[in-house]
């Protein structure tokens, strides 16, 4: 049995999914609602990168409020404060992927310590935690507002591994996201591709790690 990792799980794309938000969009976008959803993820990563690259942290709210902006404006969309704070409000409630609980169970049952490793602000990941009843079995939420500087800079990996009391190479990061993935490699974690999409096409900034699983379910298997 080797020795059980401490595992530290990206939220959004990982546990929980940020294109369900096309359910609440459908009010204000109809046929739209998905290009959207997808506009908004794909702003909202574009622009933790570049806050980093300039030196200019903003937290995972506030980005999350603006990158919804520009995806309304870029489907020439106009909404009320109202019902933009309605959408914000939808980010706390994303519903988990169907393999998290019961993976989440075999691995605490394996003996693994589970931990979020995640962009998110401390208020969203409290929110979202609640929301979606994943404490227990998670024990540890680390923010990346906590070095206020997003993935994937070296810096939050290796202050995940410090708030985790564990050498980074004792760390599994474990995520969907092929750039966080290779960041965490970089600083020497070991890691697990989550493949939601299924299209295994994984990214040609890095090689897919060891460990390519489906699901958590799959993953439980895998670490066994
Ligand atoms: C997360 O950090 C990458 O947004 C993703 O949860």
């Amino acid at each position: 049995m080797p020795t059980p990792d401490a595992l530290a799980f990206d939220v959004y794309g990982t546990l929980v999914d940020p294109i369900g938000v096309a359910v609440e969009l459908e009010r204000f976008a109809g046929a739209a609602s998905r290009r959207v959803a997808e506009l908004w993820r794909q702003h909202q990563l574009e622009y933790t990168f570049r806050l980093s690259v300039m030196e200019r942290y903003q937290d995972f709210e506030w980005v999350t409020h603006r990158s919804l902006h520009q995806a309304l404006a870029l489907a020439g969309i106009e909404l009320a404060a109202g019902e933009v704070d309605e959408l914000m409000a939808s980010y706390d409630r994303l519903q988990r992927f169907d393999d998290v609980a019961e993976g989440l169970d075999l691995l605490r049952e394996a003996g693994h310590s589970l931990a979020i490793l995640s962009n998110g602000s401390p208020a969203m990941l409290e929110r979202l935690v609640l929301e979606a009843g994943l404490r227990p079995p998670i024990e540890e939420v680390v923010s990346v507002d906590e070095v206020g500087v997003y993935k994937p800079s070296p810096r939050v990996y290796r202050h995940a591994a410090e708030r985790l009391r564990r050498p980074v190479e004792e760390v599994r990061l474990i995520s969907s996201n092929p750039f966080d993935i290779i960041g965490a490699e970089a600083v020497g974690m070991r890691t697990a591709w989550i493949d939601r999409s299924g299209a295994a096409v994984f990214d040609t900034l890095g090689e897919p790690p060891r460990v390519v699983v489906r699901s958590l379910v799959e993953l439980a298997r895998e670490l066994a």
